[in-house]
């Protein structure tokens, strides 16, 4: 009996599951932009837990809560400090405190939880200050931030252990927080602090266990037609009682309370008479137990009707690494509290209770009701006048029956990896007139993902690294106004601005990287935030969001191949950056794809030729072959080079006869010096499309993931095979007191990969001396030019700076000087 109902919630819990869900349905970042050192950061020696912020635009502050302070920083710059004050727990309080079991330095400190404005020049400010929460009101006149010292009682609007979630909104002067309201944090409360305090029925069928993460107001009573009032909405995670699971099951949920509300007259005396809640869905494409609400952000429209809700979720179960994103109308969530069926525990067995779909009569006026036309025209119109009848449903029966599902019917985001915990939305006006909700969400590790979903397909703009070491974002705010970011951690507050368009050079980039805020501007050759341009203009400035068609800008100037000599039996590195980490990369040789094989490695920063041979003599060519929309793929050459036999000043220097590896198809290329080269025709890889046409949607290189994994597979055998050699190599570095000019590259920007060229260059006598052949046209750009079968295509920025071999990798045979040759 009790295995076959297990079994029959494990079948209800995968009806909100939708399976078959493909691995691509998990979004990849299109660009990383690792940690910069220019990042406006805020931090004080011996401060943590920066995790509570203030807005307020008027005053040009960001007001910042943390352990025992609180900050006022220009808004404009966060690491500028205008004004701080320090609030302390006094030694008293500490000891009580410990004497409690609670660790003194870390619990038994006061964590500042709260701040919400109360008028213009005043906050109200709470801290859990060892564990006995309490608050006072905090002005900041003549840039001073000053503590008013009234200590009022916190129980109720703080929490009172500092690693207790919570949530708290100030509405006029009202305090609405949901919180615990006792030492042990075993009794939650959804509590309104006014003149007529209103708090939740202390009963599990209200509140079991809830984990508080968001709460936010909307004026639902204006241009009511039912004449309703403005509501509260909260967000929360509890033990599920719709579940009778062997164990506890949580779940998300959303509940609200009304405004007006003024609790009931015997019934629920100075309770909530309008507490509903119902689930929230968001299904994972993995059968799962449901996922939990971390934090929630309100995308506001001048329609409150239109007002959006974003939430992050993440598993319950340790087991899986799936962060989801789910959005919910008011009017959905409106329609279920408003319409939907209650559901009402029923009596199986001796002391169970199960919950189903009430069926009986509701009473008149509608239970959990806000005080509307129906209920005036009753005569009622305060909450004290409800009928019993009306407030005893109620106080048993506050879940409703049916679930709250997201506006797009599943998740808008689905991302694997590190988790997500914050949240906030921007909603952007972009050229062709119509709004975008761009999302920023803070991971555990230190990152904020930029993404927006375009008409269902799943997007990450780009990801950016806030902070050098890896801590969960905290906490996010967005001032839509300045566009900038705000983020706070255990190690400090950092301040990011919404977009950075300049960070695309060309207008491939620029378009390809389908941000709402930026267009390419074709009068100032640049990318440019689309502020700046109203939509009469767009005549000079292009976007491409959906689509990502680039058919409108300039053709890419040809790459010029860079020359590189071969000296037989050395390895070969040529670096290959791509600009997206949705592409992959193709290298070929003469008209022949290339794979990692015992011969050739190829890895993130390029390829690497391992043992030349004369026949290798030729062009290389590496493109990027990027998926756009998942519809189509763009293909670009990024980098050319053309490998010559060397032949030195010394006479026969090119030639090791005793480690030249003759095999293979391209023997015929051996021997192939300066000059023409060993003809690359126009085959598929090297006359390339910029422009994929629509009409031509599915393009024959549409690669799987399996490649990758293959490729991977291959490479990661390979990398083995090379770390042997390599290890004698790198003690040979060691050995001459190099140790720091190597390094393994790894995914790296272009001036990095700069960077690491000319480390490698400053490596002297080496063999393998390069000549560029540059942007500027010269000789030995002409000789590339005299190659007119060949078309190189592509755009033309990135002149890589030409790498030497690294070494000969077979350990001893290293070459030190041409001499040795
Ligand atoms: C702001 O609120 C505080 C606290 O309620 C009050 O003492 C003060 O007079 C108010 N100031 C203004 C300018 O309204
Ligand atoms: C406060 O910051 C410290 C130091 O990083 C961290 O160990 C601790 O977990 C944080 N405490 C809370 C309540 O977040």
């Amino acid at each position: 009996m009790s295995l076959l109902s297990a079994l029959s919630i494990v079948w209800g819990l995968m009806l909100h599951v939708s399976f078959a869900a493909p691995d691509d349905q998990y979004c990849v970042p299109r660009n990383t932009v690792p940690f910069q050192n220019e990042l406006k950061l805020f931090r004080e020696d011996g401060i943590f837990n920066y995790s509570t912020m203030l807005l307020r635009d008027e005053l040009g502050v960001l007001l910042l809560g943390a352990r025992e302070a609180v900050y006022a920083l220009d808004i404009n710059d966060v690491s500028v400090r205008k004004s701080a004050v320090y609030w302390r727990v006094t030694e008293e309080k500490q000891r009580e405190c410990t004497y409690k079991g609670k660790h003194a330095e870390v619990e038994c400190r006061n964590y500042i939880r709260t701040l919400h404005r109360v008028n213009d020049t005043t906050m109200y400010v709470c801290g859990t200050n060892a564990f006995s929460p309490t608050c006072d009101y905090m002005t900041f006149v003549n840039g001073q931030l000053r503590l008013k010292g009234k200590q009022e009682e916190g129980k109720g609007k703080c929490p009172f252990d500092p690693f207790q979630r919570y949530s708290s909104l100030m509405v006029g002067n009202d305090l609405y927080s949901a919180t615990s309201i006792n030492f042990l944090g075993s009794e939650p409360v959804v509590l309104r602090s006014s003149d007529l305090a209103l708090r939740t029925e202390f009963k599990s069928s209200w509140l079991s266990e809830p984990n508080f993460v968001y709460m936010d107001f909307v004026g639902e009573s204006v241009n009511s037609p039912d004449g309703d009032d403005d509501k509260v909405y909260m967000f929360f995670s509890e033990n599920a009682m719709e579940y009778d699971f062997y164990s506890k099951v949580a779940v998300s949920r959303v509940a609200r309370v009304c405004k007006g509300d003024m609790g009931g007259q015997r019934t629920l005396q100075r309770k909530w008479t309008s507490f509903l809640k119902a689930r929230l869905d968001c299904s994972l494409p993995e059968p799962s137990l449901p996922p939990i609400v971390q934090d929630v952000f309100l995308l506001k429209d001048d329609d409150w009707r239109n007002n959006v809700f974003y939430a992050v979720f993440t598993p319950q179960s340790s087991l899986s690494q799936v962060s989801a994103v789910c959005a919910y109308t008011v009017s959905a969530i409106r329609d279920i509290f408003n319409e939907g069926k209650f559901k009402t525990p029923v009596a199986v067995e001796t002391s169970h209770v199960k919950w189903v779909m009430h069926t009986g009569d509701v009473p008149v006026p509608r239970p959990g009701a806000c005080i509307n036309t129906v209920a005036r025209k009753l005569g009622m119109n305060r909450s004290l006048d409800l009928p019993d009848k009306t407030l005893q449903f109620i106080r048993d029966r506050p879940l409703m029956d049916e679930a709250v599902h997201p506006l797009t019917g599943g998740p808008l985001l689905l991302k694997k990896g590190a988790l997500l915990t914050r949240i906030v939305v921007d909603s952007v006006l972009a050229l062709d007139g119509q709004r975008y909700a761009v999302m920023f969400i803070g991971t555990e590790n230190g990152y904020v993902q930029k993404a927006v979903n375009y008409d269902g397909e799943m997007f990450i703009i780009e990801e950016i690294q806030l902070y050098e070491t890896s801590v969960p974002i905290s906490i996010l705010r967005l001032s839509a106004t300045k566009g900038q970011l705000y983020a706070g951690s255990a190690s400090g507050a950092v301040q990011m601005a919404v977009s950075n368009c300049s960070r695309y050079e060309s207008c491939v980039d620029c378009v390809l990287a389908r941000d709402p805020y930026c267009c390419w501007d074709f009068s100032s050759r640049s990318c440019s935030s689309v502020h700046s341009f109203s939509s009469s203009s767009s005549n000079s400035v292009i976007q491409s969001l959906k689509e990502g068609n680039i058919s409108q800008c300039p053709q890419p100037a040809p790459v010029a191949a860079v020359d590189f000599n071969l000296v037989p039996g050395n390895n070969i590195q040529l670096p290959c950056q791509l600009h997206s980490n949705l592409a992959q990369v193709l290298w070929r040789f003469s008209d022949q794809t290339l794979h990692s094989n015992n011969k050739y490695y190829i890895y993130s920063g390029g390829l690497l030729l391992l043992r030349a041979s004369e026949s290798d003599a030729g062009f290389y060519t590496c493109s990027s072959v990027e998926q756009i929309n998942g519809k189509k793929t763009y293909n670009r050459t990024v980098a050319v080079y053309r490998l010559q036999l060397y032949s030195g000043p010394e006479e026969g220097g090119g030639t090791t006869p005793s480690t030249e590896v003759t095999n293979s198809s391209n023997s015929s290329h051996s021997g192939t010096t300066a000059g023409p080269g060993p003809g690359p025709g126009p085959g598929p890889g090297l006359v390339l499309e910029p422009d994929p046409t629509p009409e031509d949607p599915v393009s024959p290189e549409t690669q799987s993931d399996t490649s990758r994994v293959t490729r991977l597979e291959v490479a990661v055998g390979l990398l083995s095979l090379l770390c042997l050699s390599l290890m004698g190599v790198l003690f040979w570095i060691w050995f001459q007191g190099r140790w720091e000019c190597f390094k393994l590259p790894k995914r790296a920007t272009d001036s990095e990969a700069k960077r690491q060229s000319a480390e490698y260059m400053s490596i002297p006598n080496r063999t393998s001396e390069i000549k560029l052949l540059g942007p500027e046209p010269g000789g030995a750009r002409s000789a590339n030019n005299n190659h007119s079968a060949v078309e190189f295509k592509g755009n033309g920025e990135h002149h890589f700076t030409p790498m030497a071999k690294i070494s000969s990798l077979d350990g001893l045979g290293y070459i030190n000087d041409e001499s040795e040759i």
